[in-house]
């Protein structure tokens, strides 16, 4: 069944389409009573995959938290069936790295925070998201990450075996979704083995080395290697997300604590950059010794006439030695391990 603008659906009339995934299409709506007020709805494309929305409607109902895009309802007799949602005025992080690439690191581990908080409360209520992706996280006006498509990882991975198996003519939007879906996927999902929340964490660690590189892991490099810059800290974060399930940051929690300690970290000046007071206060004393000697009115009364040369010649030294070692690179926190596949 094709919508187009202008139609109308149960109590509400579609505005325009937002975008189009593996099994739905997302349209901006609102009640003619209502003009102006705007909900997403996520109307199924396909009967047969019209079940998947009560699936992610169950799932959802009992998720409201500020980084997780709020169900509002749903009608399901309805044909086509539908849920509603909060309309998140902005476009997904997919379409944001299209425009923009490599994201600044700090916005980069932004958008990773509230990411990891709406895993970490979804997980504490017991529901795997299993679908995280670029597409399926939107960012809204204040630039807060919402993630979206809660429960959804079981469909998308039904429909990769369905293209497989069948000759089912999809459109460009849906192979893209699913293939989006698949790139993200942790090694244990692919398996097909029983999931919890760490499979989401993979799929973090993928988010984030695209959101600092502009592109996803090839191999095994580190997202430094594949844009010189990031800074090591950040390669480890990646890197611990990105391990076998076993090695791997083992909850969200855990994952917003290491970020924090990286910020930190990238915030304090590190003690290469930073002179120690008493190197300040070495300098501080041999500078002023180096006047008093030096000085031309002090020179007949000492009566060492090759005292300033050698003198300045020694505090020049001095400030040379502390300017080498203010350039000496970051030392680098125990250094990353390289991401597995
Ligand atoms: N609540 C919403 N508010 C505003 N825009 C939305 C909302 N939900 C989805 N969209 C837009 O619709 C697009 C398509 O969403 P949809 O979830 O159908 O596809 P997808 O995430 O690319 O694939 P998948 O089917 O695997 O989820 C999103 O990328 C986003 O731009
Ligand atoms: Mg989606």
């Amino acid at each position: 069944m094709k919508l187009c603008a202008g139609d109308l659906l149960g109590p509400f009339r579609l505005v325009s389409k937002l975008g189009e995934g593996g099994f739905a299409e997302v349209w901006k709506a609102e009640r003619p009573e209502e003009a102006g007020v705007f909900e997403a709805l996520k109307v199924a494309t396909d009967p047969e995959l019209a079940r998947q929305l009560r699936t992610e409607e169950k799932l959802r109902r009992r998720l409201v938290h500020p980084n997780i895009v709020r169900l509002l309802g749903e009608n399901l007799e309805s044909t086509p069936p539908f849920l509603r949602m909060e309309f998140v005025e902005g476009k997904s992080l997919e379409l944001l790295l299209a425009e923009r690439g490599p994201l600044p690191v700090g916005e980069a581990l932004g958008l990773a925070e509230g990411i990891a908080r709406a895993l970490s409360y979804a997980h504490g209520q017991q529901v795997v998201h299993a679908d995280v992706k670029p597409g399926n996280v939107l960012i809204g006006k204040d630039g807060i990450a919402k993630l979206t498509d809660f429960g959804l990882g079981q469909v998308t991975r039904d429909l990769a075996r369905s293209i497989v198996h069948s000759m089912t003519a999809m459109s460009d939007e849906r192979s893209r979704a699913i293939a989006g879906t698949l790139d993200y996927m942790s090694p244990e999902q692919r398996e097909g083995k029983e999931l919890d929340g760490r499979a989401d964490l993979y799929a973090l660690g993928k988010v984030l080395y695209r959101m600092l590189t502009g592109r996803l892991p090839t191999g095994l490099r580190l997202p430094s290697e594949a844009l010189p810059g990031v800074p090591p800290q950040v390669d480890g974060l990646v890197a611990r997300l990105l391990e076998a399930r076993d090695d791997r940051t083992p909850s969200a929690e855990r994952f917003l604590e290491e970020l924090a300690a990286v910020r930190a970290a990238l915030a304090r000046p590190s003690r290469s950059t930073q002179p120690s007071t008493r190197t300040l206060a070495l300098l501080l004393v041999g500078g002023l010794g180096a006047l008093v000697v030096a000085a031309p009115w002090e020179r007949g009364a000492l009566g060492v006439a090759s005292a300033p040369r050698l003198v300045w010649l020694v505090a020049g030294a001095a400030m040379l030695a502390l300017v080498l070692r203010t350039l000496r690179p970051l030392p680098s926190d125990g250094g990353p391990r390289r991401p597995q596949r």
